[in-house]
């Protein structure tokens, strides 16, 4: 596109987003020119700021969600979606305010009711409807994958707060998360299972259907048994079949100190309560797809006392968390799960990145994001590595009547 761009009627324009697409960073850039100096005209894409080069640009930059805002996992999205539109409420008042000079953000949030077919819809429909400059989702690691395809595909970049499967950021150079991975998740349980509560023998139960379990069932597999620990029986069962009893039998007769189960709330609650009425009463442990205030609300008192892996708890008492989980309470009457306080700092870590940015073009976005180092998170400090991964310390956290205390926190690798 060039400069006869800007005179191209807006109704024309509409016809041609499928095209202007491709050349997506085009349309940004002309988005971007707010700090003076205009545009610097990066290769394929000349002089856009030309027109409007003396004029501020004052607009909101445009970035997107998209996440599970209905079905199974739904308190996913929408805790992460609540995170985020706190972070930015905080940005856009402070500019108000005039304690900050920078330009607003406008989030458009797209509902992929936790398909990865239309997880990668939505983030279609972000990038070429809505022009966003960058992404942030998906929750689950499985449609991270499918929606990071896209976002790789269109060079836009995308920060998952709380991905945790390896192959999320192995897309590409647009793909980034700020939470740590199942590699070490499924070691902190381990570790906890073998040396805190003397569970030698496990059994591993897992959904086959979903990337995040599978992976997540083997790395405790191999740390389990590194640390001394033996797998009592190995079970699959379906995301989209409830029916789990012949597992749970399996299960039972092999005898177990203990289950491991990271599945996602809503099927891990139900598996549960399923496996008390079978007379299976040793622990359960699971990953951080247990955050959810419904899994107790599910579950019941067959959830009661059990463990799992997470990213922060609510009840820790640094400043950073105490503050944060104020400030969530006072807008929302309950407190931020790990998924609320992920999506809080990968807004605010994107909005850093944004100010730094020498512009909105996705190639100079993600490399601003890929040089954070330090950043200082409600979960913890956040720096980027070579492979756009975040090390950060996990926190075993108990179930125990809708408080999650903080049991033993394990250090980053
Ligand atoms: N880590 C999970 C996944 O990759 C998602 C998740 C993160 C769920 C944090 C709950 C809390 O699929």
């Amino acid at each position: 596109m060039n400069l006869t761009g800007w005179r191209i009627s807006r109704l024309a324009l509409l016809g041609m987003v499928v095209a202007l697409a491709v050349t997506a960073g085009c349309e940004r850039k002309r988005n971007q020119t707010g700090g003076g100096g205009g545009s610097s005209g990066s290769a394929g894409s000349a002089g856009s700021g030309g027109a409007g080069g003396s004029v501020p640009d004052n607009s909101p930059i445009k970035i997107g969600h998209f996440a599970s805002m209905t079905g199974s996992e739904a308190t996913f999205g929408q805790s992460t979606d609540q995170g985020i539109r706190l972070a930015i409420e905080e940005r856009n008042a402070a500019i108000d305010a005039g304690t900050l000079k920078a330009r607003k953000i406008e989030l458009t949030t797209e509902d992929d009711a936790g398909k990865p077919q239309e997880a990668g819809t939505a983030v279609t429909k972000l990038i070429t409807r809505t022009k966003v400059v960058a992404i942030l989702g998906e929750v689950a690691s499985g449609l991270s994958m499918a929606g990071g395809q896209v976002a790789q595909q269109y060079g836009v970049p995308m920060i998952s707060p709380s991905s945790t499967n390896p192959a999320v950021t192995q897309i590409g150079d647009m793909i980034f998360r700020v939470c740590f991975l199942d590699e070490f998740q499924g070691q902190v349980v381990a570790k906890f299972a073998v040396e805190e509560l003397k569970a030698k023998r496990v059994a591993i139960l897992f959904d086959q259907g979903q990337p995040y379990s599978k992976g997540l069932a083997d790395f405790f597999e191999t740390a389990l048994k590194a640390a001394g620990g033996e797998v009592a029986t190995r079970q699959a069962y379906d995301t989209n079949n409830p029916d789990v009893g012949a597992q749970l039998a399996s299960v039972n007769q092999a005898k177990p100190d203990a289950v491991f189960l990271p599945g996602y709330y809503t099927q891990a609650a139900n598996i549960i309560a399923q496996a008390r009425k079978q007379g299976i009463t040793v622990p359960f442990l699971g990953g951080d797809g247990w955050d959810s205030d419904k899994f107790e609300e599910i579950g019941g008192d067959a959830v009661q006392g059990s463990y799992f892996s997470n990213h922060y708890s609510p009840e820790e008492q640094t400043p950073a968390v105490v503050n944060f989980v104020q400030k969530y309470k006072a807008k929302h009457g309950v407190a931020p799960d790990a998924l609320a306080a992920l999506g809080y700092d990968a807004a605010n870590l994107l909005f850093a990145a944004i100010d730094k940015s020498p512009s909105l073009s996705g190639k100079d976005l993600a490399a601003t994001i890929a040089a954070t180092k330090g950043f200082a998170g409600v979960t913890g400090e956040i720096t980027i590595n070579a492979d756009r991964d975040a090390s950060k310390s996990a926190v075993i956290v108990k179930v125990d009547h809708g408080k999650r205390p903080a049991i033993k926190r394990y250090p980053a690798e």
